[in-house]
């Protein structure tokens, strides 16, 4: 299974701190950001991991992580030329996968949960990763029947659970063909949300609920709250 991480868009909800500096290269407590999602595909024993950033930025992930050897992983570097959504960023991994599975993260979530056994076990269609969550309609969220997912929405006003869907998807090579399909959303990108539906929709979608704590860090809260939480947890010396 091959990992990437997507490092793209603008981090507009964190201007002024992304004026300069890309989002995920800011820190949260005592790392930069991309080392949280980095370091969850490490844990997965994922080793070769590819990173899509913007344009502007690239040459910084490139000088903070260089050939991933200090983290003995081999680290590949692609750019997005324009911010696309994260189904576009996923679509230029195609050739880097190699007709391999892939795991993808997306380079602001931070996740406590050692996902080993669910990334290592995975063979077909696609796995995501719910987090009973109090705001669900922040996020892209699961409608659950019995023991499946029948549907997932993004940013609800009126979500069907407390599920959130986690920056973390794994899928098997059909997902670049399944990109190829995608029509641009009202926000005018190729939508994640959507890739979802159709593995949901060809009943190959499975899924597992997350127990650690988990955030994103692309609000201004939830950059906070992610840095707190990962400075409590290390003072206890428990995992992140
Ligand atoms: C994206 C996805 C959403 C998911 C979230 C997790 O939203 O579109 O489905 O729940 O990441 O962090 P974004 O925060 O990029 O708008």
């Amino acid at each position: 299974m091959k990992g990437v991480i997507l490092a793209g868009g603008t981090g507009s909800r964190l201007y002024p701190l992304t004026k300069v500096t890309n989002k995920h290269l800011l820190p949260v407590y005592d790392k930069p950001m991309i080392y949280y999602p980095l370091h969850t595909l490490i844990d997965a024993g994922l080793n070769d991991i590819m990173i899509v950033s913007g344009r502007g930025h690239a040459g910084h992930f490139l000088e903070l992580l260089g050939s991933g050897s200090e983290f003995d992983v081999h680290l590949t570097y692609e750019i997005q030329e324009e911010a696309g959504g994260i189904a576009q960023a996923l679509g230029l991994a195609e050739d880097f996968t190699d007709d391999d599975n892939v795991a993808v993260i997306l380079g602001d979530n931070v996740f406590q949960d050692n996902v080993h056994d669910a990334v290592q076990s995975f063979e077909s269609g696609s796995r995501i990763f719910l987090k009973d969550v109090p705001d669900a309609s922040r996020f892209g969220v699961a409608e659950i029947k019995g023991n499946h997912i029948v549907s997932i929405e993004e940013k609800p006003t009126e979500p069907r659970s407390n599920y959130a869907v986690t920056g973390l998807y794994l899928y098997d090579n059909d997902v670049f063909d399944i990109i190829r399909t995608l029509k641009p959303s009202g926000r005018g990108e190729l939508e994640i949300t959507d890739v979802n539906n159709e593995y949901i929709r060809q009943g190959a979608m499975s899924y597992s609920v997350l127990e650690g704590f988990w955030s994103d860090a692309g609000t201004f809260e939830s950059l906070l709250r992610a840095g707190m939480m990962v400075a409590r947890y290390r003072k206890n010396k428990m995992m992140i």
